[in-house]
């Protein structure tokens, strides 16, 4: 019964969950457990769903080694609710903060930011167009910075910062959309980890931010209550009602990434999946890559053929073929194959016998 009627679906998000997931919440959708009533249905302040609460938040704890050190929030408003929530949260201490522009995202990040203190671009890869990740000798780190901000996978470009940026004393704050829980991260080495969760991790409606509780506590006066840290540490994410059933499905996809071997696991698995691909493109005449090889994202390959008319063609013919959403974000053009944590082994290895299928025949 597998995939008979599913489709390889390479959106950029929301994007595919494992189809076991699905599988669950559509038997469990209208009597979770005997309550008689739906996970959507229950008040979040219920024995039942504070069970789901917590065993949710303690699988992410456990699966991504956050240390005590950190809290889990569970907000709503997604990963651009942090673009304001950081800077309200964090500059308090002295207006200043870093931002490594990289890519569309963190080019917005650093816009909101601006609103609220004095923010420097402590690089930029806007030159060539985030076709690569700039060095550690590159970056400009203010030693009295409230915070440095970068984003671990840029998910239009198709880059990937493959070292942690060394900043000295000053706090890493890192927007992890587009590769959070792919492989294991040294949580420790960050001040604030975010993410919002529909690529990876659940149906879009929240972003998970990992906070270092000492950091929290310092938001600027004017920060609103729905967006305060300390707030959310205390009240454990529910001064309102959190988006229950998110954090439900988060739990069920948690629990098939245990069944994957956790974020030890994935890493595996998802740079298996982008090798296939990577390996098609290397040794192809009709695509090419659009990243520089080092900076090469393990969850969004981009490439192109360099004629637009060729790409729509590719496109169109994929699609028929059953490969949906592969049509780059118009900032880069071209291709982009999204290969999240969801994406079996089996469409990776489709797609790339169908590339290689048609470049021979075209
Ligand atoms: C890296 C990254 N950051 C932020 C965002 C914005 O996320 P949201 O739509 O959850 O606000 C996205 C969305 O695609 C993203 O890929």
């Amino acid at each position: 019964m597998m995939f008979k009627d599913r489709i390889f679906n390479f959106s950029a998000g929301p994007s595919m969950l494992p189809l076991s997931v699905l599988e669950t919440a559509a038997a469990e959708m209208t009597n979770y457990h005997g309550s008689g009533m739906s996970v959507m249905e229950m008040s979040h302040r219920s024995k039942t769903y504070q069970a789901i609460f917590d065993q949710t938040k303690a699988d992410f704890r456990r699966i991504f080694h956050v240390p005590d050190t950190h809290e889990i929030l569970f907000m709503q408003g997604g990963a651009t609710f942090q673009f304001a929530a950081v800077p309200l949260n964090l500059m308090g201490e002295n207006g200043k903060a870093d931002y490594a522009v990289t890519g569309n995202f963190s080019e917005i990040a650093a816009k909101e930011a601006k609103k609220y203190g004095d923010v420097a671009i402590a690089c930029s890869s806007a030159d060539r167009n985030h076709t690569y990740i700039p060095s550690q000798d590159q970056l400009t780190v203010r030693p009295d910075a409230s915070y440095f901000h970068y984003c671990a996978n840029n998910t239009i470009y198709g880059t990937e910062w493959h070292y942690v940026p060394d900043t000295g004393s000053v706090p890493l704050v890192c927007d992890m959309s587009s590769n959070f829980l792919s492989k294991p991260v040294d949580v420790s080495r960050y001040g604030v980890i975010y993410g919002g969760v529909q690529k990876n991790l659940a149906p879009a409606g929240m972003a998970i931010a990992i906070v270092r509780k000492d950091l929290a506590g310092k938001q600027l006066p004017i920060t609103p209550k729905i967006m305060n840290y300390q707030i959310a540490i205390e009240k454990d994410s529910m001064d309102n009602t959190p988006p229950c059933y998110t954090i439900y499905m988060l739990g069920l996809v948690l629990k098939w990434l245990d069944e994957q071997g956790g974020v030890e696991g994935m890493e595996k698995i998802k740079s298996r999946k982008a090798a296939i691909l990577y390996d098609v493109l290397d040794s192809s005449e009709l695509f090419r890559p659009i990243a520089d090889k080092e900076a090469r994202s393990d969850m969004n390959v981009t490439f192109r053929t360099g004629d637009e008319e060729k790409d729509a063609a590719f496109i169109k013919a994929a699609t028929d073929a059953g490969f949906v959403n592969l049509k780059g974000h118009r900032k880069a053009g071209g291709m982009r194959a999204s290969i999240y944590n969801a994406m079996p082994m089996e469409g990776v290895e489709k797609l790339a016998d169908f590339m290689r299928a048609y470049e021979k025949n075209n």
